[in-house]
Parts: structure tokens; C-alpha cells; sequence
């Protein structure tokens, strides 16, 4: 009896297949009817055997494996005259009409909206975007700046060496480089990147600055304050609050740390703030006589103020970004948030 229902499956096989002609769909219905891998017709044929007496296995198997060949044949011949029709006629039934398909699009980086924005506030009030070389000499990462060899502010700054040179460890060369080149009146902002050897929540060994550098007469740390509150406020908003700490940098002084209210804890504390409510973005102060006399501009006319912010911080702020080496961990799932 087994082998009479694999004859009468044989039949109908081959009357569907007719029927199914080159249409692709159909020949996709009849491949899931008969040889789907779930619930195929084939399938349950080959479960059949195992009910079969076993003088009955031996014929039953060998018409069942020439039933499968018949089958994947069948298939096989109507997949292909299926692709072969659909080639031949698909020119006359292009829609001209139809929009083109869309091209994968990347987002920018969260670190680069930031620039961005931080640019178009200063170049508002009127600044300069410059910039400078990421391996950079010891002269304008450090002597120029009033941080001789032996000078322990060196030690704060764990430095990559590149032979003689080195990986800039902030932006602040770039003010020696744009001083020696230019006189007063002088309005810039620098981003860039920096390098540390420097790990953990808030710190990543390479990460970005934005340098402020404003000389020219009479500049005072009246004008320092304001600017950077009114900064402050146009990033930010007027909820956030800021905070001036006294500070130490070899090249400014008087000198001061400025933090933002730690948005992650709503200053009760946490890890990202070490607990204290704040976090530290940006190091300023007036520009010291040395740095002056260093890059070839009279102290005796010039003051200046200057500051270096941290544009990572100001990114993990703004988005809620816990752990700042996320963003350099190259996870799309990240960046995409902020096509
Ligand atoms: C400086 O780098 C000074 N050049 C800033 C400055 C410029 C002071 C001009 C005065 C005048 P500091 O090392 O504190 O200072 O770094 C400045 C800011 O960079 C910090 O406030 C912080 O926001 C950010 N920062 C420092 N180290 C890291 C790090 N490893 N990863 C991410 N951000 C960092
Ligand atoms: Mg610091």
C-alpha cells in the first residue's frame, strides 16, 4: 500500500508542476507542498517507513529516494525557466517611476554635533576657528607654555612620545603656534584631539578640546568670566549650574577649574561624578607674561585669557552618555542614535 500512495503523489507532482508553469510564486507553493522541510509531503513519506514491516522497507525506500530525485528535478527545472521568463521580460515592466532606493546614510558623532554647535556659539561672538598638528614638539606643547623639562604639570599629562616628538596632550599648543605667527588683536577657538595615557568612566587615552584664546589690550578676567558664562548658558541651558574653581596651569594666572552640575545624579552623587555632584569640563585663566614673552608679544601691552574644554564631557552630559569610552568603542548602535 505504501508504494501505491507514492505513485499517486508522483502523479500529482507532475500535474502541479504543469500547472505551475514558470510563475515563480506558484513553484515556491508547490517546492513548501512537497518538499518543505516542516510539514512536505515528502516528509511525511519518509516518516511512513519507519511503520512499514520490514520485508516492506527495502522497495519502499528505493521508490521513495526515486520519487525525491523526481521531485528536486522538477524543482529544479521549473525554478529555472521561473528566472529564466522573469529575465526575459522584466525590461518592459521596469517602473520609471519608482523612487531610486535609498543609500545607507551614516550619523554623525555625538563629539562632532558638539563641536559643531560650540563653534557656531563662538563664531557668533566673533572668534576664529583654528587648528594645529596632533604630533607636535616639545617646545609648543610645553616650554612654550611655561612648563619646562623637569616641571611636575608634566606628570598630569601622561605623555605619548613619537620619537622626538610627541602626541599633543591638549590643545594649548596650538595658542603658542597661532601667537608666534599672529599679533594681537587675537579671537580664536581650537578643536582637536588629544592624547593621554589616561583610562576610566570620565577619561579616555584619546579625546577631544576645544581651546579658547582671546588677546588683545585691556582684556580682564572680568571678560574671561563672562565669556565663559555666557557660553556656558548658550550650550547648556540656565538649569545647569556652573561652578569656578581655583586652579593651577603653568600658562595662565591667575587660574581657574571650572564644573557643570553633574547631570546623571542630579548632584546627589555617582560613580560618574565620583560623588561630588560636579563634573570638571573646562581649565581656564589669564594668559602668564611668559607665555607672552615665550611667542614673541609684548606683556607689557597685551593681556589675554584662555581656556581648554573638554568636548567628550560636554557630550556625555548633553546625551547621557555614562561611561566616555563608549563613544571611541566604534558601536554603531551608539552613533546611530543620532542620525
Ligand atoms: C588642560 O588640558 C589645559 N590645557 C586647559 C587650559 C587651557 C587651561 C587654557 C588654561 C588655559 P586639563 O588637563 O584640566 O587642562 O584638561 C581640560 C579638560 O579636558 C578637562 O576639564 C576635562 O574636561 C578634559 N579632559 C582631561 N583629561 C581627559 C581625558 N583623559 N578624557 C576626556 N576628557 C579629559
Ligand atoms: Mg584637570
Amino acid at each position: 500500500m505504501g508504494l501505491e500512495r507514492l505513485k499517486k503523489v508522483r502523479a500529482s507532482f507532475a500535474a502541479d508542476l504543469a500547472a505551475a508553469g514558470s510563475d515563480p510564486d506558484a513553484v515556491e507553493t508547490l517546492r513548501v507542498a512537497y518538499a518543505g522541510r516542516k510539514s512536505g509531503l515528502l516528509q511525511d513519506l519518509t516518516a511512513a517507513l519507519r511503520e512499514l514491516p520490514n520485508e516492506a522497507k527495502r522497495d519502499y525506500g528505493q521508490a521513495l529516494n526515486e520519487l525525491k530525485k523526481f521531485v528536486e528535478d522538477g524543482l529544479k527545472q521549473a525554478k529555472e525557466r521561473a528566472a529564466a521568463s522573469a529575465g526575459s521580460s522584466s525590461v518592459g515592466q521596469i517602473d520609471v517611476t519608482l523612487p531610486g532606493r535609498a543609500l545607507p546614510r551614516g550619523a554623525e558623532h555625538p563629539v562632532h554635533l558638539v563641536r559643531r554647535r560650540i563653534e557656531e556659539i563662538f563664531l557668533r561672538m566673533g572668534y576664529d576657528v583654528e587648528s594645529g598638528p596632533e604630533i607636535e614638539d616639545d617646545w609648543h606643547n610645553f616650554e612654550a607654555l611655561n612648563i619646562p623639562p623637569d616641571h611636575p604639570a608634566r606628570d598630569d599629562q601622561d605623555t605619548f612620545y613619537v620619537g622626538s616628538n610627541l602626541l599633543r596632550t591638549h590643545t594649548s599648543p596650538v595658542q603658542a603656534r597661532v601667537m608666534e605667527r599672529t599679533q594681537p588683536p587675537i579671537r580664536i577657538v581650537v578643536p582637536g584631539r588629544v592624547y593621554r595615557r589616561d583610562s576610566d568612566l570620565r577619561h579616555s587615552p584619546m579625546f577631544h578640546q576645544l581651546e579658547g584664546l582671546v588677546v588683545d589690550e585691556g582684556i580682564t578676567v572680568g571678560n574671561l568670566k563672562a565669556t565663559l558664562e555666557t557660553f556656558l548658558h548658550a550650550l547648556f541651558s540656565d538649569d545647569v549650574q556652573v561652578r569656578l574653581r581655583p586652579g593651577y596651569f603653568p600658562f595662565t594666572e591667575p587660574s581657574a577649574e571650572v564644573d557643570i552640575s553633574c547631570i546623571f545624579c542630579d548632584m546627589k552623587g555617582c560613580g560618574v561624578c565620583s560623588g561630588s555632584g560636579w563634573i570638571e569640563i573646562l581649565g581656564s585663566g589669564m594668559v602668564d607674561p611668559r607665555v607672552f614673552e615665550a611667542v614673541g608679544i609684548d606683556p607689557e601691552r597685551y593681556t589675554g585669557f584662555a581656556f581648554g574644554l573638554g568636548l567628550d564631557r560636554v557630550a556625555m552630559l548633553q546625551y547621557g552618555i555614562p561611561d566616555l569610552r563608549q563613544l571611541f568603542a566604534g558601536d554603531q548602535r551608539l552613533t546611530r542614535q543620532f542620525e
